[in-house]
């Protein structure tokens, strides 16, 4: 395996990705990772991977003993500067900010850039160059003249201020594969054939023929966990789904049908859109109405668990990126308030996280070689408190009906146009005003539904995605016609910042 340090850079996900895609099993964890505790994991090799340096990561920050490992080490980025002057080296760090594909010169001599060209395109901001390297260290590459490459070629420690990772299919790719293959001499292991095998035998191993609880949403993460465990212990593994009335429609037959009928699972769904609607009756604020969502939620749960009795393991779909953030001292900010499925410690169950190793396309890989269908595995992120935080202000039936009538439409014709691989999330949101229109010649005074689709990498930040002109046109008309409590229809051209993607 491979162990990532994380300096903080945004772009350690992308390179954990790659090198998972080589097939070499890796793991990211904070700078601060004990050398204990990393001799403990036995890496193959470090990747240091550097962001934009900051007053919390310096080179003090950095365990010199990390170097003493006798493991082969490669710096990225403000990782390289460190690992220089930790060396007593200098680098300059002050960032143009420009970075951008350049034109690197490489010593083809130095394993790193073994079967590449002389002259590489990779991604560089030129404020970052070694000024001074340290004894026992050469160059391996340039740019304008200016070192931004170093290796201590004995002790297998490299420097380089480009980032490989980004756009790896590009020379970036080879070099991180070099780096695997040719230097820490890593085996193309890590597959999620092998990855379902181990898994299925070890929940056996742990379970045994205890019994095993998991709140299913139906979405793609809890989705993969509960086919992976149902794989392994059967009938012994009870599923519940909520249905808490905020669903979309045919959301809780498509569950039922393949869950209960496809895979033949042990599936209970508890009826409870009659107390989600009631506790939400008149509130209008949208964290409270998360808040009593979520905490209904729990109560659900919790009600099916005792009516169960005997069940001592409770499956939770935490996936890697949950992980990672969780483990990075904060600094990632976490969204407490989407922990919606989060369930209370004190429910007295070992936990059993499934998917915990995997990024968000090896859980699809999973679901596609467990035989889950693409409507579930390709599934857009649907928030947990669903419908509830898209109808704005007090959620009434009535509201409801017409978002899911508006956004059954919306998905259909998108579908229809082939454009649903093309964005990331769309959704309607149903804004708590009535405008004037006029249909077949009378004034009506209903209510306008908001379109919004955006891309996005992991949410955080988001583009709006431009729809053709066409397409929305039609997406209007029949919503229109269609949906009669609504005579308006928007689209929402805003990236996040400064807006969320949803509307509350
Ligand atoms: P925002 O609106 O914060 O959304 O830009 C970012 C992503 O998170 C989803 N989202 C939620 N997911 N519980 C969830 O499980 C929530 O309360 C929640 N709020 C937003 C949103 O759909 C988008 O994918």
């Amino acid at each position: 395996m491979i162990l990532i340090l994380d300096l903080g850079s945004k772009f350690s996900r992308f390179l954990g990705r790659r090198i998972r895609e080589s097939q070499v099993y890796c793991e990211i964890v904070p700078y601060n990772y004990s050398v204990d505790k990393i001799r403990a994991k036995r890496p193959e090799g470090i990747i240091i991977s550097g962001g934009i340096p900051t007053d919390v990561v310096s080179v003090k920050t950095l365990d010199r003993e990390i170097f003493q490992l006798d493991v082969p080490i490669l710096s990225i980025g403000y990782g390289a500067h460190i690992t220089n002057e930790i060396y007593g080296g200098i680098s300059t760090e002050s960032s143009t900010n420009d970075y951008e594909f350049k034109e690197i010169e490489v010593d083809r001599g130095c394993i790193l850039f073994n079967g590449l060209d002389e002259r590489l395109s990779l991604w560089l901001d030129d404020g970052y160059v070694f000024r001074d390297i340290p004894k026992g260290f050469k160059s391996i590459a340039t740019h304008s003249n200016k070192v931004v490459g170093i290796e201590d070629g004995r002790n297998k420690i490299y420097g380089v201020k480009f980032h490989p990772e980004i756009e790896s299919s590009r020379d970036g790719g080879k070099i991180i594969d070099n780096f695997l293959f040719k230097i820490c001499n890593c085996d193309r292991k890590w597959n999620m054939e092998e990855f379902i095998k181990d898994s299925v035998k070890y929940i056996k191993d742990q379970v045994g023929n205890r019994k095993a609880l998991c709140a299913l949403s139906g979405g793609v993460d809890s989705s993969v966990a509960a086919v992976l465990v149902h794989k392994a212990i059967g009938e012994n593994l009870i599923c519940v789904f909520v249905d808490h009335g905020l669903l979309r429609k045919n959301e809780r037959k498509q569950v039922e049908e393949i869950f209960r009928g496809q895979f033949n699972m042990n599936l209970t769904t508890v009826d409870a859109k009659d107390r989600f609607l009631s506790k939400l009756k008149g509130v209008v604020d949208p964290e409270q109405k998360r808040k009593i969502i979520g905490e209904e939620f729990i109560r659900v749960f919790e009600e099916e668990q005792k009516r169960l009795d005997d069940i001592d393991y409770l499956i939770q779909g935490t996936i890697y990126p949950d992980v990672i953030e969780s483990g990075m001292d904060g600094k990632v900010a976490v969204k407490s308030h989407h922990n919606v499925g989060g369930l209370p410690k004190d429910m007295n169950l070992k936990i059993l996280e499934p998917l915990r190793q995997l990024f968000k396309d090896e859980v699809r890989e999973v679901g596609r070689l467990l035989g889950i269908s693409e409507e579930i595995v390709e599934r857009q992120p649907f928030p947990g408190p669903g419908l509830g935080i898209r109808v704005l202000g007090e959620v009434t039936e009535e509201k409801l009906k017409i978002v899911r009538e508006a956004d059954h439409i919306y998905r259909d014709e998108i579908k229809k146009a082939g454009w649903q691989d093309r964005i990331w999330q769309y959704f309607v949101a149903l804004p708590d005003i009535q405008t004037v229109g006029v249909t077949h010649g009378k004034r009506t005074y209903t209510y306008t539904i908001a379109l919004r689709a955006v891309n996005s990498i992991d949410g955080m930040t988001a583009q709006w995605v431009k729809i053709p002109l066409d397409l929305l046109e039609k997406i209007s008309t029949r919503i229109t016609d269609e949906v009669p409590q609504v005579n308006r229809v928007v689209y929402d051209i805003t990236n996040k910042p400064p807006s969320t993607i949803e509307w509350e």
